[in-house]
């Protein structure tokens, strides 16, 4: 039996956070065996907002290595960049002009980041999803890995694929929204969800000084002041990172220790430092190790967008071709 295809992809907007890793990619690395998986870099969505284009090729050199030093072998997958298949681009036209501009204003990402970036608001930032749309369509994927934040857009992909198909017959599949454990793994502000533009995020390639620094100041529970207080685990955020990084024992000791004010929030801050280094401390050494080797990440990329372009190509020729288009 064809193995299911996987779509999946990150913006290179800085170095990966561990809200990337387990909200994504450690959902993507668990599908590569039995899965068809393609895993792109979106550089086109990420010039949706300002960005510096001088900085762009190290960004994605960066994705590329995160991904990789996370696990996600590009023997059992491809791995390419957005703007190497620009076929994204042209089926994101097609799709346009099926899909009511209604349905992108409604888009909660779209309204965010308008706000955001009130004076700069693009066509871009507004047909975003029917972009995203085109990535996943233009290679008929069937499952897409992502955090909780995706949702919607992945719904609109769904109603595109559906307009599509209902209009000029049979094409695309409806694919299916696959959101792990780690749907939303909130920063170290303990209310946001952890992000680069918010600053409260631990990198996947954080050192261990560094993580401990950002962890001995997050926020937990804010009724507990002081040691002797008690606090309530449920709705501290780094019980929540405990429950992604730790071993049941540690948990099971941070919770009961929290509600009986046996431990204090550093001695838990403490373990679960440890927990994420236990984790994380491979993928950081695999990804220094990567860095230096630009020659293998550039070769990875080009079979991937080989692999892809074909692909795409095929799609695109099926489409103008219902859309009668092709002479
Ligand atoms: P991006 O670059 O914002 O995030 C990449 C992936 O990481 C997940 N994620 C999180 N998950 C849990 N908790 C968090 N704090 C957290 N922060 C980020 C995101 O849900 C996402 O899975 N629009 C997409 C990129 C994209 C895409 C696609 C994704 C473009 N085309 C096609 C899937 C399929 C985005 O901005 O992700």
């Amino acid at each position: 039996m064809a193995k299911k295809r996987v779509f999946s992809g990150i913006q290179p907007t800085g170095i990966l956070h561990i809200g990337n890793y387990l909200g994504a990619i450690k959902n993507w690395v668990s599908l590569l065996d039995d899965h068809d998986c393609i895993f792109c870099i979106v550089d086109y969505h990420a010039i949706t907002v300002p960005y510096e284009p001088a900085e762009m090729q190290n960004r994605i050199f960066d994705a590329a290595l995160g991904y990789i030093a996370c696990g996600v072998d590009p023997e059992k997958c491809s791995i390419f960049v957005q703007s190497d298949v620009p076929e994204h681009t042209e089926l994101t036209w097609y799709l346009n002009t099926v899909i009511p501009v209604a349905y992108l204003e409604r888009m909660t990402q779209f309204k965010d980041k308008s706000e955001q970036f009130r004076d700069n608001v693009t066509m871009g930032l507004l047909d975003y999803p029917v972009l995203q749309a085109a990535d996943i369509l233009i290679y008929k994927a069937e499952i897409v890995p992502v955090g909780e934040d995706q949702s919607q857009h992945l719904e609109l992909t769904r109603d595109v694929a559906r307009k599509f198909n209902n209009l000029y017959g049979e094409t695309f599949p409806e694919p299916r929204t696959l959101i792990g454990k780690a749907a939303r793994v909130v920063g170290l502000d303990g209310q946001a969800k952890m992000s680069k533009t918010l600053n409260n995020y631990i990198s996947i390639t954080e050192l261990p000084e560094e993580m401990w620094k950002k962890l001995s100041v997050a926020v937990t529970d804010p009724s507990r002041k002081r040691r002797k207080d008690t606090g309530n685990p449920d709705i501290c955020n780094i019980r929540m990172l405990h429950a992604l990084f730790s071993i049941e024992k540690e948990q099971m000791y941070v919770v009961e220790g929290c509600r009986s004010a046996g431990i204090g929030c550093l001695d838990c801050k403490k373990i679960l430092s440890d927990a994420i280094s236990r984790e994380m401390a491979p993928i950081r050494e695999r990804y220094e190790q990567l860095k230096s080797d630009r020659d293998k990440i550039l070769t990875v990329l080009e079979e991937g967008a080989k692999r892809c372009r074909e692909i795409a190509q095929n799609t695109i020729r099926e489409v103008k071709k219902k859309m009668g288009l092709l002479r």
